[in-house]
């Protein structure tokens, strides 16, 4: 069964609180959330403290997706407050294993984020060590963007090899993700799909949540 993740970065930040409950309601299975440092992506969003504010009231696991150049700063404390899915970009940290193991340590589930120009074989070694692999399906910053169709490949690519190595790896794709490109995401062994325009902002939740599942 897919998961939808819907992701706060489209939501009325003037009213979190209210959307979080929303997209709960709406039958959401994990929230998505895009910390971005302005170094690693050309945005900011939020840190630490919002996220710990928003762990205390999600009824339903937080996913934390770190678009930061030293994410290694983070890591141990996220998983001192019981964040269940956090990931890190390849393209940021010199070692993959000593990243993964901290997260590892405090039995938070370990992802690796991949750009779109990052081919799947950077982390092939790795895939073992993991629980999921985030595919971007466009380049991270912000929302509302196109779809790169270029991961179909990726992921078939990258589930033939985890067939193989990690047969539990779950794969997430993050970017662009509609109705229309959901079922060949799914078709291609994606788990887990994050969707921020798709979802927040629109008239009934439930109905674009359930539309993707
Ligand atoms: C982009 C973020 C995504 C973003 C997705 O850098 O990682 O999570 O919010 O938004 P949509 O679904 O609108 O492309
Ligand atoms: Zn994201």
């Amino acid at each position: 069964m897919v998961k939808i993740a819907p992701s706060l970065l489209s939501a009325d930040f003037t009213n979190l609180e209210k959307e979080i409950k929303k997209v709960q309601d709406a039958g959401a299975d994990i929230l998505h959330l895009d910390i971005m440092d302005g170094h690693f992506v050309p945005n900011l969003t939020f840190g630490p403290l919002i996220i710990k504010q928003i762990k205390a009231i999600s009824k339903i696991p937080v996913d934390v997706h770190l678009m930061v150049t030293n994410p290694e700063k983070y890591l141990e404390t996220l998983g001192d407050w019981g964040i269940e899915y956090v990931s890190f970009h390849q393209e940021t940290v010199f070692h993959l294993h000593r990243q993964v193991s901290v997260l590892k340590a405090k039995n938070v589930k370990t992802g690796i984020a991949l750009n779109p120009a990052t081919p799947v074989e950077t982390i092939f070694s790795i895939l073992s060590d993991v629980d999921f692999v985030l595919i971007m399906s466009v380049n991270p910053g912000f929302g509302g963007q196109k779809f790169l169709p270029l991961v179909y490949d990726k992921i078939k690519k990258l589930r033939k090899f985890a067939d193989e190595k990690n047969p539990n790896l779950e794969i997430e794709v993050d970017g662009g993700v509609d109705d229309k490109n959901a079922p060949k995401l799914v078709k291609a062994g994606v788990h887990i799909l994050v969707a921020g325009s798709y979802i927040f902002g629109k008239e009934d939740y439930k109905k674009q949540i359930q539309s993707l599942r």
